[in-house]
C-alpha cells in the first residue's frame, strides 16, 4: 500500500513577539502571507513524489482571519483551543481532523518557516524511508543559535531538544539546532505525545521531547541554514523577504534578464520576465505582472498586475497598475497608468500623463501633461500637451469615444459623453462639448481681440514701457 501522508501546520499561535495586529500566519510577506510558503512547499513535495496527501492546518489564535484566508483550499482547520505547546497543537490535529489516524506519515511544518523548500521535504522523507525511522527532525548549524531549540545527543534514547529557555550556558553554547521540521511514522507519534509533559520553564507541552522517548530517531542536519529561518520578529520577517526577493531575482537572471543593481530592485514570487528584457534600479515588479521579451525598465517604475509586451520602453518613476501595455510602446517618463489602460503597439505616453480605463490603438501619442480616462482612442491620434477628457460630472462617469488619426490641438478639454470623428482636427485651447463630424475642424475659444498701446493701464505703472 502506498503511503498517505498527513500534512500539519502548526499555526494556532499568537507570534507574539511580530507585535503585528494579524496572528503570525498572516504577516505580510512579499504579496503573500507568511503561511502560503510552507504550504506551497509541502503540496510541491507531494506533487514530485506523487504522494497521497491530506492538509489541516492547527488555528487558535485568530482563527477566523487564518481560515478565512486559506478556506478555498482543500484544508482542514483543527482547533487548539489554548496555546499549550507544540505537543498540544498535534494533539488537537489528531483530535479534530477527519483523516489524520488514516495517514501512515505525519509531516509537521512550522507555520513560520517560509523558505522551506520541497527537496528538504524531500530528503527528510527519503531517510525516513530508507533508515525505516519512526521519526525524523530536520536540525542546521547556526554560528548564533539564539532561540532555537539545541540537539543534545547524549540520552539512552533518540537525543533531546532543549529550548533556550531551559538550556544551561553550556547547553546554549550547541549549534546543532531545531528546524521545526519533523515527519513522523502516525502510530508513533500518536503514542509519543502522551507522554509528553509540561515540566519546562515555560509550562508548555513541547513536542521536540518526542525525540527522547524512542532510539529509533534521527536528527539530519542539513547545510544550508537560510531554508529554515524562523519568522518570531519583524528583524527575521524582513531577512525572509531579503532571501525570498534574492531568489527570484537571480533565478530570472538565470534566464537572461538583465537586473541592474539587483540589491535593490523588488520582484514578487509571481510575476515573470522575459529574456533580454532590461530592468534598472529601485523598480518594482509587482503582484502578477508580466514583462515581454527585451522591454526595458527604467529605474524607479512600480508596476502592478500589469502586463507588458515585447520591446516596451516603461521610461523613469512611471506607475503602472492593472494596465496592458502592447509591444513597442513608449510610456514616461514620469506616467501613470491607472488599472483598465490598454495601450496598443507603438503607442506614446509621455511625461505627466495619467491614463484610467482607457484604451489608446496602435500609434496613438499622447506626449505631456494629460488626462485620459474612459475614453477609447483610435489609431494614430495625436493628442497635444494638456489635454483633458472631462468624464465625471459629479455623479457619474462618461465616455469619450477619439477616431483614428485625429488631431487635437494643446490644451484641449472634452466634455464627456463625447464623440470626436476620425480624421478630425480640434485647434488648441478649446472646450469640446458637442460632437465633432469626420474630417471636421473644430474650434471652441474665445476670439482674441488686439488693443493698440493699451498695456499700460494693465500694467499700473509696475514696469517701464518702452518708447
Ligand atoms: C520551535 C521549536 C524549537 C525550534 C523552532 C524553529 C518547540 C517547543 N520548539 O520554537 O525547538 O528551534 O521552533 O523555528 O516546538 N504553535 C501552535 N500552538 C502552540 C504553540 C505554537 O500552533 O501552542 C505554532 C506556532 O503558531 C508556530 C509553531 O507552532 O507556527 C512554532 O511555535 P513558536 O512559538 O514559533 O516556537 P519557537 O519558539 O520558534
Ligand atoms: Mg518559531
Amino acid at each position: 500500500m502506498s503511503d498517505k501522508i498527513g500534512i500539519v501546520l502548526l499555526a494556532a499561535g499568537e507570534g507574539k513577539r511580530l507585535r503585528l495586529s494579524v496572528p503570525k500566519p498572516l504577516a505580510p510577506l512579499k504579496n503573500k502571507k507568511l503561511i502560503d510558503y510552507p504550504l506551497n512547499a509541502a503540496s510541491k513535495f507531494v506533487k514530485e513524489n506523487s504522494l497521497v496527501a491530506k492538509t489541516a492546518v492547527v488555528v487558535g489564535h485568530k482563527k477566523e482571519m487564518v481560515i478565512a484566508h486559506l478556506e478555498n483550499n482543500d484544508i482542514e482547520f483543527p482547533v487548539q483551543e489554548k496555546q499549550l505547546g507544540t505537543a498540544d497543537a498535534l494533539k488537537s490535529y489528531f483530535e479534530n481532523t477527519s483523516f489524520a489516524e488514516s495517514c501512515s506519515h505525519t509531516l509537521v511544518l512550522c507555520a513560520d518557516t517560509p523558505l522551506l523548500n520541497e527537496e528538504t521535504l524531500s530528503s527528510l522523507y527519503k531517510e525516513l524511508k530508507e533508515k525505516d525511522l519512526d521519526a525524523i527532525a530536520a536540525t542546521f548549524k547556526d554560528e548564533n543559535p539564539y532561540g532555537y531549540g539545541r540537539i543534545l545527543k547524549a540520552g539512552e534514547k533518540g537525543f533531546n531538544i532543549i529550548e533556550e529557555k531551559d538550556a544551561t550556558d553550556e547547553q546554549r553554547k550547541i549549534n546543532e539546532v531545531n528546524s521545526g521540521l519533523y515527519l513522523f511514522k502516525t502510530d508513533f507519534i500518536l503514542s509519543a505525545l502522551n507522554s509528553v509533559d509540561s515540566n519546562n520553564k515555560a509550562g508548555e507541552f513541547y513536542l521536540t521531547d518526542v525525540f527522547s522517548k524512542d532510539a529509533n530517531v534521527k536528527a539530519l542536519c542539513f547545510d544550508n541554514k537560510d531554508i529554515f529561518l524562523g519568522v518570531n520578529t519583524l528583524a527575521q520577517l524582513e531577512q525572509a523577504r531579503k532571501i525570498l526577493n534574492k531568489n527570484k531575482v537571480n533565478s530570472l537572471m538565470n534566464e537572461g534578464v538583465i537586473i541592474i543593481d539587483p540589491d535593490t530592485v523588488y520582484i514578487d514570487e509571481n510575476v515573470e520576465v522575459a529574456a533580454d528584457a532590461t530592468i534598472y534600479p529601485n523598480s518594482f515588479l509587482m503582484g502578477s505582472t508580466i514583462i515581454g521579451k527585451s522591454s526595458i525598465v527604467e529605474p524607479g517604475c512600480i508596476i502592478k498586475d500589469s502586463i507588458i509586451g515585447d520591446n516596451v520602453y516603461l521610461k523613469a518613476y512611471s506607475h503602472l497598475e492593472k494596465a496592458k501595455v502592447e509591444n513597442f510602446a513608449a510610456v514616461g517618463p514620469y506616467a501613470r497608468l491607472r488599472p483598465g489602460t490598454i495601450l496598443g503597439e507603438k503607442t506614446k505616453i509621455g511625461n505627466f500623463v495619467e491614463t484610467k480605463n482607457s484604451t489608446l490603438e496602435k500609434g496613438v501619442s499622447v506626449s505631456h501633461l494629460s488626462y485620459v480616462g474612459d475614453a477609447e482612442v483610435g489609431e494614430e491620434t495625436n493628442i497635444g500637451c494638456g489635454f483633458i477628457t472631462c468624464n465625471y460630472d459629479g455623479a457619474e462617469k462618461h465616455k469619450t469615444i477619439i477616431g483614428k488619426r485625429v488631431f487635437v490641438g494643446s490644451d484641449t478639454q472634452t466634455i464627456a459623453p463625447i464623440k470626436i470623428g476620425d480624421n478630425s482636427f480640434i485647434g488648441s485651447g478649446s472646450t469640446i462639448s458637442k460632437d465633432v463630424p469626420a474630417k471636421a475642424f473644430s474650434i471652441a475659444r474665445g476670439r482674441q481681440e488686439n488693443r493698440e498701446n493699451l498695456a499700460y493701464r494693465f500694467l499700473r505703472g509696475k514696469w517701464k514701457i518702452d518708447k
